[in-house]
């Protein structure tokens, strides 16, 4: 009776010894398996990588952190810019944020700092306590409204939150409502 589990070989007509079929399937079935571990190994890296960061979500896209509120003085505009990473999959991108901070006894301003004429950067003048653009005169006051020169509308504000003492904005332009 034929052992199942047993190499079996035959003899050729020449008097060689040839190995029977089970012998050749099974270091058959042998090698591809170990060809699949091998694969299995060399892929599962690759695959985490290209695969694991869309699955990730994003850092830091929303939210800035960018101070405390007890570091601003009262009624003086404060220019602010910190650094922001945000990832998105295998993308990161290192950006500045830049705002000016108005504190008031009972509000604060974050403003973008672009001008609402043609973008350029504003500054604050002490002496005359109003925000200045160079590029065609246009003056704003503490708060952001239009005082002279061609500015269409107040200075853009960032969506502002204070948290355990700390402001936090979302950089994203947004039309003051007065
Ligand atoms: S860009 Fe500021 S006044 Fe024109």
């Amino acid at each position: 009776m034929p052992d199942g589990n047993r190499a079996q070989f035959a003899v050729s007509e020449a008097g060689e010894v040839i190995e029977s079929e089970p012998r050749r399937k099974f270091l058959a079935r042998l090698f591809w398996g170990a060809m699949g571990v091998v694969s299995a190994a060399i892929a599962a890296p690759v695959i985490s990588y290209l695969i694991i960061p869309l699955l990730r979500p994003g850092e830091s896209n929303d939210w800035v952190k960018m101070g405390n509120i007890a570091d601003l003085p009262l009624n003086l505009p404060q220019r602010l810019e910190v650094g922001r990473r945000v990832v998105e999959g295998w993308e990161t991108d290192d950006s500045q944020v830049t705002a000016w901070v108005v504190r008031l006894p009972d509000k604060i301003y974050v403003f973008d700092p672009h001008c609402t004429h043609l973008g350029c950067a504003y500054r604050w003048v002490e002496q005359e306590k109003q925000f200045f653009c160079p590029c065609h005169a246009g003056v704003f006051s503490l708060t952001g409204q239009v005082v002279s020169g061609p500015p269409p509308r107040p200075l853009d504000v960032y969506a502002h939150e204070v948290r355990e003492g700390a402001l936090y904005v979302v950089p994203t332009p947004t039309k003051q409502v007065v």
